[in-house]
């Protein structure tokens, strides 16, 4: 007998593919996988955003064939955000029934029936000057904005979304919408709220995709301060108590810690959001060969879904569920 007599040899368990998969922890599955979309006027558009390599901007028509593609890559949830053809002052086509967001909603209710749609509900998108809200000078009228929310979430409601996505982080939304919905009879919609959304850098493509840089300023005195995480879970404990239904963090590789926080606290169902930063750095990375992109994104993938996210908002869905379908880059 040569060498160490060990008892236990951790790597026994790791001497093959067959071996490693019995013993994993972590089963990243599509059906955690959310796909985001944005949504414009016309018929046939499909521009993509320079900086996010496979993300377009989408038409109706489009957006529809898109939603198709990623369900027969067994994709089963989309999120919708829109840009409308004219921006004001109140973002008032926010809550426009014929805008793009209500209606992607109505055509994929019609050609996409066992698709779960969400939508996004914030003003940034809709306001000339890309704030989340009303503005009296330079500041953002809390509950004035509140009230234009939960107008534009009744009307995803009515053009039929499953689930709305207040992402403003105004105090007392969730309550605001909840009350809206309800006095409509749309209580089965529910909510999932971007309860603990940082003030991120990582925001950066996406105010590309949508237009939505601030003319002036920045989100600090509404999205949450990096440095933080009691504050996350004072901010998801409101949300729960004002009546959300799914919690969110965002970003999501930065704030891992946040999302295990949450999850194991509130034990509640936990979404978390590969915002368009995260998805540019590995394109980018992945296009320059200095990292192996699909190795990269299931990683990052796995690494979210570990530290306690059920659901997973991300650029990647329909890549990673192709990937995960092929089994062997696990
Ligand atoms: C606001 C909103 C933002 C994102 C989702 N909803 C941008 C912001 O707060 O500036 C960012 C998503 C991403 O970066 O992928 N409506």
């Amino acid at each position: 007998m040569t060498g160490l007599n060990l008892l236990r040899r951790p790597r026994r368990l790791r001497v093959s593919a067959g071996m490693r998969s019995l013993v994993r922890e972590t089963r990243l599955s599509v059906d955690a996988l959310v796909y985001p979309l944005f949504v414009v006027e016309g018929q046939g558009v499909r521009r993509e955003i320079s900086s996010m390599p496979g993300v377009f901007q989408l038409s109706v028509d489009e957006a529809v064939r898109e939603t198709a593609g990623a369900r027969e890559d067994g994709v089963r949830a989309v999120l919708l955000f829109g840009l409308p053809a004219a921006k004001d002052d109140t973002g008032s086509a926010a809550a426009d029934p014929a805008a793009p967001v209500q209606t992607a909603v109505r055509a994929l209710r019609e050609h996409c029936s066992d698709v779960t749609i969400i939508t996004d509900v914030c003003l940034c998108e809709y306001t000339s000057h890309g704030h989340c809200g009303v503005l009296d000078g330079e500041h953002i009228l809390n509950d004035v904005t509140v009230e234009h929310l939960a107008r534009a979430a009744v009307s995803h409601a009515e053009a039929g979304a499953h689930i709305v996505a207040p992402s403003d982080m105004m105090d007392g939304r969730v309550a605001a919408i909840r009350a809206a919905l309800d006095a409509r009879g749309f209580d089965d919609v529910a909510i999932m709220s971007y309860a603990a959304k940082y003030c991120s850098a990582f925001y950066g493509p996406f105010r590309e995709a949508v237009d939505s840089a601030p003319a002036f300023g920045d989100r600090r005195t509404h999205q949450m301060d990096p440095a933080n995480t009691d504050e996350a879970l004072r901010e998801v404990e409101l949300d729960l108590a004002e009546g959300a239904d799914i919690i969110m963090v965002k970003p999501a590789l930065p704030y891992l810690d946040v999302i295990q926080r949450v999850k194991t606290r509130f034990r509640q169902p936990t979404a978390a959001y590969q915002v368009s930063g995260e998805y540019a750095m590995l394109k980018a990375a992945g296009r320059l060969d200095w990292i192996d992109e699909p190795r990269a994104m299931l990683e990052s993938l796995t690494g979210i879904h570990r530290a306690g996210a059920d659901i997973i908002i991300t650029y990647y869905a329909r890549e990673a569920a192709r990937a995960l379908a092929e089994h062997d880059l696990v």
